[in-house]
């Protein structure tokens, strides 16, 4: 059986690369496998969070997948501290992870920035916690971004070492997902930094919330080279931010770069921007309506990750208990 598993944090300003990178693929998954989709918050919290934010956080990620079009009957959807095996087995992991492996983490390092010391264990263990969230479903597929492909290859040797620890076949070694035109969206601001929640200028990053004025003026004012666009691939691979905009372009309106660029070749960005933010604004423009509508029922949004939380505990609990009975902590 293929199952799916994957998540997003709720620390705010969802945006495109986080829909265009991992969402958006979800919703075609869902067809061909059991699939599970997170909220988690605990990852969240390895970062300083105000908790009226990371509660409404949870319930914005909540309506983004539903409104991006994830079916919450046929998936489960739920927030990762409601299911406390996430944690119970993220410790037992832990004891099986060398710390070399954690020190090649090339996101800890971003993310603890200079002062290494400071930053907290929790920081420096996340990983250890997303194998934990994989593993504990036995799941054999994780779509993301192309970001966290270091992440899975981790989880993969979590899982390798349980087994032979243990000597059985217990975790298969999960396989990232990571597909499409646009799996690393880079910053509107900078082609060479990738987008993200945290940057501190909102113009780097099309949040799923913005609206049609905003969007318009965030691509207008996103940084290109004077240049027309190329004719080639191989040309556009040479221009950061033209590459971007075009993976964008080519995402959205679901065709390969080399289909935009033959529509845009020659051409000058004003013109492929007006129709970018027509694209862009017709794709977000119909999740963003979703989500506003979702959001005026939180009721219905918590009752939607109460029921996750009970079908992934019903799959998670028997996993954590063989796992315990595995290491020796319960009697088979
Ligand atoms: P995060 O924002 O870190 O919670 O990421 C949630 C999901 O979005 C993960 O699957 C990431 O790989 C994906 N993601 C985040 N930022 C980007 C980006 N700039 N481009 C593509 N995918 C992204
Ligand atoms: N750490 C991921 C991020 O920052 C989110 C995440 C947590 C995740 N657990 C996961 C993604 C398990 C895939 C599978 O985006």
């Amino acid at each position: 059986m293929n199952r799916i598993f994957s998540g997003v944090q709720p620390t705010g300003n969802l945006h495109l690369g986080n829909y265009l990178g991992a969402i958006r693929n979800w919703v075609a998954l869902q067809n061909d496998y059991e699939c599970i989709f997170c909220i988690v918050d605990l990852h969240a919290l390895t970062l300083p969070q105000d908790p009226a934010e990371l509660r409404a956080g949870t319930r914005e990620v909540t309506a983004a997948y539903i409104a991006a079009g994830i079916d919450a009957e046929r998936c489960i959807i739920f927030n990762q501290s409601m299911v406390s095996a996430h944690t119970e087995l993220a410790w037992l992991l832990a004891c099986l992870t060398p710390l070399g492996w954690l020190n090649r983490m090339t996101q800890f390092k971003e993310k603890a920035g200079k002062q290494r010391d400071m930053a907290g264990l929790g920081l420096y263990a996340y990983p250890v916690l997303m194998a934990a969230d994989i593993l504990l479903y036995k799941a054999t597929h994780v779509p993301v971004g192309e970001d966290l492909k270091q992440h899975i290859e981790l989880a993969r040797d979590i899982a390798g070492a349980f087994n032979r620890r243990y000597e059985r076949d217990f975790f298969p070694l999960p396989d990232p997902l990571i597909f499409g035109e646009a799996t690393r969206v880079m910053s509107l601001r900078d082609g060479t930094k990738k987008m993200s929640k945290s940057d501190t200028s909102d113009y780097s990053r099309i949040n799923l919330t913005d609206d049609a004025d905003l969007i318009a003026l965030k691509i207008r004012r996103a940084k290109t080279d004077p240049e027309p666009l190329p004719h080639t691939i191989d040309e556009l691979e040479k221009r950061p931010e033209a590459d971007n905009l075009v993976g964008i372009f080519a995402a959205l309106d679901g065709i390969s770069r080399e289909t935009v660029l033959e529509a845009f070749g020659g051409r000058n960005f004003s013109s492929f921007k007006d129709a970018l933010t027509i694209q862009a604004h017709r794709v977000i423009g119909d999740i963003t309506d979703k989500m506003r509508r979702l959001m005026a029922d939180p009721g219905h949004i918590d009752a939607v990750l109460r029921r996750g939380a009970e079908r992934a505990a019903a799959i998670a609990a028997p996993n954590l208990r063989q796992v315990q009975e595995i290491s020796g902590l319960l009697r088979p």
